[in-house]
């Protein structure tokens, strides 16, 4: 229908308008449907800004007082679900408004005074980015630990550290996941950061350019939590970098942890067999009885790019936006919440899995071994004890390596004289750099795979992450 309908000029922006919108305008303007989800923080909002207002005088306390039990009334209707939801209201702060004004009539009518929608939903945006950003640093903090017990139980267990995908040397279990705590931990430094920068207060910018009522910015800043009022009224109403950076740390973690969710996928493939996933978070399959599907380790990999498509979506939506509020920034909020909601899941399955995976001692040890995985160590051997330089050592390796995989042989499983054959200096000492538990010993420097560095960070981390 795209009639105009009449007889349903909106009551509160409705003044000069003749005839109400047409149905499919409605429908296009409405942000209801998600923004309710910001109802808290309306009513905070409000509340701030009435007690402000009663505080300044521009407000009577009879009035101030209705608008504030007036709000406890909305509110007790959100809570208990019987808060009706009507797209001819548009959104949330018409939604809160309008009731307010059939709960306590025209004093209702005196909340908006000092205030635009503009700064309201900045305010409200905000407020409940905040709150998201602080949930998500609890999530995080609870993989971090999982990440951390599961280091410290493998410490020193030997697996395959790869390059191209290829056998390159041996690491420990305990130093891989290791790596993974530096990555979620940035990724926690980065919602602080973000945090940090959008802690001040938009409300009082009013519609765009300020207002002539003696307001005081800083009491209501203060009222919500924020840091400071922001500096200038058009900014405070048009940015939204706030909500593009936090769609853009969002972005970065869930690569993060797609790239750890791959890992796992290929990790309790039977073909490498380095962890066996827990029933609570594998599948069956219905043709195949054999199987043990990594599923949510999957859906965390897929699911890394509604995130980007989020940030995508709304940096596409805000650029080239002339200052100050356009309607286009109503598209905002979908996209962060469903970054939210998605990131919650994520992280939770996420830890979930890390605590129940299985490590298999055995199948990550004889891997780390395959494909003369400590080639490396031999020709640091003859640079170190034999003074060769480098470029001489990485040539006689590849001699002995060569000899080795026509005997069929392990790298340190060949015989003294043979690796003599190709260069007479060397003593039965290298056998102490050969092997996969030799190469783990000796990667003792700063940040390496050693066991005891390992250790290390284990305890470092566990430090940093002491509240
Ligand atoms: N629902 C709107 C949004 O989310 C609120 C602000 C509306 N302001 C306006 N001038 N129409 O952006």
């Amino acid at each position: 229908m795209s009639e105009p309908e009449q007889n349903d000029v909106n009551a509160l922006w409705g003044g000069r308008f003749a005839g109400g919108p047409a149905a499919i305008m409605r429908r296009i303007n409405a942000s209801i449907g998600f923004d309710r989800r910001l109802s808290r923080q309306d009513l905070a909002g409000s509340r701030a800004h009435c007690n402000m207002l009663l505080a300044q005088g521009i407000l009577k306390p009879a009035e101030a007082h209705a608008i504030l039990k007036g709000l406890d009334a909305v509110e007790a209707e959100i809570e208990t679900g019987r808060f009706a939801l009507d797209e001819a209201r548009e959104d949330i702060h018409m939604h809160v408004e309008a009731r307010l004004a059939e709960l306590i009539g025209p004093p209702a009518g005196r909340l908006h005074t000092a205030r635009s929608r503009n700064d309201q939903v900045a305010t409200d945006f905000r407020l409940w980015l905040r709150e998201a950003l602080d949930a998500l640093d609890r999530d995080l903090l609870a993989l971090l630990r999982a990440l951390l017990a599961k280091a410290e139980a493998h410490a020193d267990w030997a697996m395959p550290g790869f390059t191209h995908l290829q056998v390159a040397q041996p690491v420990t279990f305990g130093h891989h996941l290791m790596a993974y705590v530096e990555m979620f931990e940035r990724d926690r430094a980065r919602a602080r950061d973000c945090r940090g920068r959008l802690n001040e207060c938009p409300l009082g910018a009013a519609a765009l350019a300020g207002t002539s009522y003696p307001i005081d910015r800083r009491a209501t800043a203060r009222a919500l939590g924020f840091d400071r009022p922001m500096r200038n009224s058009l900014d405070a109403v048009s940015a939204r970098d706030f909500a593009l950076e936090y769609l853009a740390l969002a972005s970065i973690l869930g690569m993060h942890l797609s790239r750890l969710a791959e890992e796992i996928v290929l990790w309790a493939s039977p073909l490498f067999g380095f962890v066996r996933l827990s029933d609570a978070f594998t599948t069956g399959s219905s043709i195949m009885p054999q199987k043990r599907n990594p599923d949510a380790a999957e859906l965390v990999r897929a699911k890394s790019g509604r995130l980007l498509g989020g940030f995508n979506a709304l940096f596409a939506a805000l650029k080239g936006l002339p200052l100050a509020y356009s309607k286009d920034m109503q598209e905002d909020k979908e996209p962060v919440f469903e970054a939210a909601d998605t990131l919650a899941l994520c992280l939770a399955a996420m830890a979930g899995m890390v605590a129940d995976l299985l490590p298999q001692r055995e199948a990550m040890a004889r891997a780390a071994g395959l494909g003369h995985a400590t080639a490396t160590d031999l020709a640091d051997w003859l640079v170190q004890q034999l003074d060769l330089p480098f470029r001489e050592a990485h040539h006689v390796t590849g001699r002995a390596v060569r000899l080795a995989e026509q005997r069929g042989l392990a790298l340190e499983a060949l015989p003294l004289a043979e690796l003599q054959a190709i260069e007479p200096r060397i003593t039965a000492a290298v056998f102490e750099a050969l092997g996969v538990t030799n190469a783990l010993r000796r990667r003792t420097s700063e940040g390496g795979t050693a066991p005891e560095r390992v250790r290390q960070a284990i305890a470092a981390a566990k430090a940093r992450l002491r509240p």
